[in-house]
């Protein structure tokens, strides 16, 4: 950013723009810039001869966001900074007169956010990354999200006037853009309240990166879980194992046809790890050896739950058996 450079750029002309003029479309070529509008490749007016062919809506809508706020000299409209081309570079042979004979379409691209930019994910990034750094973080460097070539811009609609991704009621579905799965098992009968806007993915992961697995908002799985479960923390006197190691042994976070967002039911999610020897949950058939005389006990209603209803655990002086 050329600080030294003063923008003849006044908001009452963008306001009387919005106002009085027609919403033209961004083929408006009637406000043909000269050639010597063009200093180092940035306009002379800065949005003023952006907004010349581009008064549209959607692209005025950014005066009502965060990013055009004059009075601070860290947005793209503050002082000194160079407005539209703060994000999408210098406006250089874009904004010039078309030469003699080429379509409104062979327009040169701007260099970030065009139509035709050849410049990559990363250089995209780095245009904005120059102002947020510090609030992205360091952990976006080599997350999944930088890794698989995630543009800043796939999530922040910065025209818009409210950016869907930072409220809860409408960042999922952004999210579902790319994430069809996690979709799907968010309709499912049990899962949490994000369907319901009562939740959103940013409770349990953040989306720049972090230091634990998944992109977690805590260190482990579980301490992300305990942020709103706290009394599966404990401590407890009889820890089940597979709970203090590892919700998800049992649950799926982003929804399941189980109740309980169990990853399957009892007694087949118990038996996924515990042996049926001696606790034979299925009828034996006519011919069987050992079978149980009562097997219904075990496969009604809270099937090994019937007994072991502390399955995250027992503080109960006799609950090693997780029964009480
Ligand atoms: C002389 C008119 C004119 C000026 C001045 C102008 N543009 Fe454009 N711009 C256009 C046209 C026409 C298109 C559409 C080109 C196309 O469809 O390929 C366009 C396309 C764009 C696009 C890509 C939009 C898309 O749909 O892909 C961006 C971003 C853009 N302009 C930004 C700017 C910025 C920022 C400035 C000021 C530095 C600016 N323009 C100045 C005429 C102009
Ligand atoms: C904070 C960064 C930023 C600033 C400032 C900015 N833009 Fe954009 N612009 C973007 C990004 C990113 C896109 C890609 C699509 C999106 O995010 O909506 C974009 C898209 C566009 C488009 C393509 C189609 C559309 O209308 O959405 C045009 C045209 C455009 N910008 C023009 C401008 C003009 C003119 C200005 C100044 C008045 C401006 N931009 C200021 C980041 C910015
Ligand atoms: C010239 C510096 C600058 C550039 C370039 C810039 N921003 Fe910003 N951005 C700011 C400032 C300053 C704020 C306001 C911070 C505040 O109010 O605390 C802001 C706010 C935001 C916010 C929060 C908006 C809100 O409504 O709370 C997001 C998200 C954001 N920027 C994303 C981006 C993205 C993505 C880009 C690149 C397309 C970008 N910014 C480019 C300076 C910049
Ligand atoms: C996968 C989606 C996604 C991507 C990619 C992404 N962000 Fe964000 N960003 C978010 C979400 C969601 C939030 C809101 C976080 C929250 O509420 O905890 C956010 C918040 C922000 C904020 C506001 C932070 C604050 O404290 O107010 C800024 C600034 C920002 N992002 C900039 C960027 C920049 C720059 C990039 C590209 C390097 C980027 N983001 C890439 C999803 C994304
Ligand atoms: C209640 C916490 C929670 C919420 C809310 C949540 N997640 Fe997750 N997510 C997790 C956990 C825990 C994992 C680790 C692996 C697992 O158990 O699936 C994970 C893993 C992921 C993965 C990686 C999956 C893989 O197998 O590599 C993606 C992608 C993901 N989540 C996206 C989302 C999206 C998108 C949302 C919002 C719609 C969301 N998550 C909401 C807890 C959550
Ligand atoms: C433009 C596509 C895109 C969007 C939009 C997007 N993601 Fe992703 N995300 C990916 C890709 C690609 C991966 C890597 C493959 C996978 O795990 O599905 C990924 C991986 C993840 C992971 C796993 C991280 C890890 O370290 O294993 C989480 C968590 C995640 N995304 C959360 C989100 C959230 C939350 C949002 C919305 C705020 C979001 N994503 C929006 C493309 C996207
Ligand atoms: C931001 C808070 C929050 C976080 C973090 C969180 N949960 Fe939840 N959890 C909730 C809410 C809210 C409900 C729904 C309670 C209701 O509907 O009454 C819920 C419900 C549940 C249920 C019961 C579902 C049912 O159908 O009865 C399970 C199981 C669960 N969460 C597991 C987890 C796991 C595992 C994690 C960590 C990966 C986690 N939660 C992280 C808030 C959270
Ligand atoms: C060994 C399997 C298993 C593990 C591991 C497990 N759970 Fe559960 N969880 C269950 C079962 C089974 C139910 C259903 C209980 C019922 O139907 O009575 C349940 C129910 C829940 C519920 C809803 C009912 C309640 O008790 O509040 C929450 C919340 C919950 N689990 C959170 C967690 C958290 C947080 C963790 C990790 C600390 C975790 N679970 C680890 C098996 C497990
Ligand atoms: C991911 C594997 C896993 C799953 C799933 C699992 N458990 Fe366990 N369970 C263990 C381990 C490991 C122990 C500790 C065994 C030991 O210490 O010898 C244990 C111990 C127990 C104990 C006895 C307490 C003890 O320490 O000996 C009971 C009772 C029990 N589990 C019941 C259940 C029930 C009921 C379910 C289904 C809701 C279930 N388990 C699901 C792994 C699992
Ligand atoms: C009718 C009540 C009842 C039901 C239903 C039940 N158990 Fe048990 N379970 C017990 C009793 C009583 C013990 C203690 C046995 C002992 O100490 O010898 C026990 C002990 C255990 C133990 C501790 C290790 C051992 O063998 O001593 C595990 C593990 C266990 N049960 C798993 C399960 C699983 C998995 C299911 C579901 C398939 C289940 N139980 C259903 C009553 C029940």
């Amino acid at each position: 950013m050329r600080a030294s450079y003063k923008r003849l750029f006044l908001f009452a002309s963008v306001l009387s723009l919005l106002v009085f003029s027609p919403l033209s479309g961004a083929e408006g070529e009637a406000a043909e810039m000269p050639a010597d509008t063009v200093t180092d490749d940035y306009s002379l007016q800065g949005a003023n001869t952006c907004l010349g062919c581009h008064a549209d809506q959607v692209t005025a809508a950014i005066f009502s966001t965060k990013h055009a706020q004059r009075a601070d000299d860290r947005t793209p409209f503050g002082d000194g900074n160079t407005q539209c081309e703060a994000c999408h570079g210098p406006g250089g042979e874009h904004i010039k007169r078309l030469k003699r004979g080429m379509a409104a379409k062979d327009r040169p691209s701007m260099p970030y956010w065009g139509s035709a930019s050849t410049a990559s994910t990363a250089e995209h990034n780095q245009q904005c990354m120059t102002c947020h750094q510090q609030q992205v973080g360091l952990h976006w460097a080599g997350s999944v999200h930088d890794v698989e070539d995630t543009n800043c811009a796939d999530c922040h609609k910065l025209h818009a006037t409210h950016q869907a991704v930072l409220r809860p009621e409408t960042q999922a579905a952004v999210c579902y853009t790319c994430h069809l799965e996690q979709k799907a098992n968010a309709q499912k009968p049990y899962a949490h309240p994000i369907r319901l806007g009562r939740m959103a993915c940013t409770d349990c992961h953040n989306p720049h990166g972090s230091a634990a697995e998944f992109a977690l908002v805590k260190n482990t799985l579980n301490d992300t879980c305990y942020g709103c479960h706290q009394e599966k923390r404990g401590p407890l006197l009889w820890e089940h194992a597979p709970v203090a190691e590892d919700c998800s042994n049992c649950h799926e976070p982003h929804g399941t046809i189980h109740a309980g967002m169990l990853k399957r039911t009892a007694p087949l999610l118990c038996q996924s790890c515990h042996s049926q020897a001696g606790h034979p949950s299925i009828p034996y058939t006519a011919s069987g050896l050992a079978g149980n005389p009562n097997p219904s006990q075990y496969l009604l209603g809270g099937s090994c739950m019937n007994c072991h209803s502390q399955v995250h655990g027992s503080n109960h002086p006799s609950g090693a058996n997780l029964m009480r």
